[in-house]
């Protein structure tokens, strides 16, 4: 992903992953869960990890969202700034998935490329990138609008709104695909913690 500063080396600390994983109660691993705006990935997040945590299991909500207020605060929504908000968070959930803990990261992140870029940097490193699509459809996504989002993309005050004029690439093979309509919020995020063991 990101490249490396010039002049700089690597330092080797001492705990390895096995001494973590008895801090943090197992292994630990990127969850991303990617989908449109309003389909409700960062509901199911909150609740995975709630899920995990109450299990004894380290686990920390890496919401796209909240990370717009801090770290990538000075992003916008461009193609460009929104790479680097992907590129970014993915640093961030690997550090935490190589701390043990399982980062649990709902974010939009509409680019099959970046994403991809993610799980690599993840699997390069050793550790478990798995990625679920909350595939809610667009028009459930529009009714729901819980922001107004939508409807002021289609009253043409916003530009660039996911899926109304700004692309949303699926994954073309997601570890899972969770159905919200279908599932409620209880078994999609159920089905995610079976799915890691
Ligand atoms: S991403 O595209 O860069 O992955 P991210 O998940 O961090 O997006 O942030 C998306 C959130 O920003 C949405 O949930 C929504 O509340 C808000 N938002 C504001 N403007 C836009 C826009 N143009 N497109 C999508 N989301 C937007």
């Amino acid at each position: 992903m990101g490249g490396t500063s010039p002049n700089v080396r690597w330092h080797e600390g001492s705990v390895r992953r096995g001494d973590r994983r008895r801090v943090t109660g197992g292994e630990g691993a990127v969850v991303w869960l990617t989908g449109l705006s309003g389909s409700g990935k960062s509901t199911v997040g909150a609740r995975l990890e709630e899920l995990l945590v109450a299990a004894g299991r380290g686990a920390y909500l890496l919401d796209g969202d909240n990370l717009r207020h801090g770290l990538n605060g000075d992003l916008g929504f461009s193609a460009e700034d929104r790479r680097e908000n992907i590129r970014r968070v993915g640093e961030v959930a690997a550090l935490l998935a190589d701390a043990g803990l399982v980062a649990v990261v709902p974010i939009i992140s509409p680019y099959r490329e970046s994403r991809g870029a993610v799980r690599k940097r993840c699997e390069e490193a050793g550790l478990r990138f798995v990625e679920v699509h909350v595939a809610t459809p667009l028009e459930v996504c529009e009714s729901r609008d819980p922001k107004g989002l939508y409807a002021r993309a289609r009253a043409g005050e916003i530009s660039g709104m996911t899926g109304i004029d700004d692309p949303y690439e699926a994954p073309q093979n997601p570890d899972l695909v969770l159905s919200t309509e279908e599932l409620g919020v209880e078994e999609a995020a159920a089905a995610v913690r079976d799915l890691l063991g």
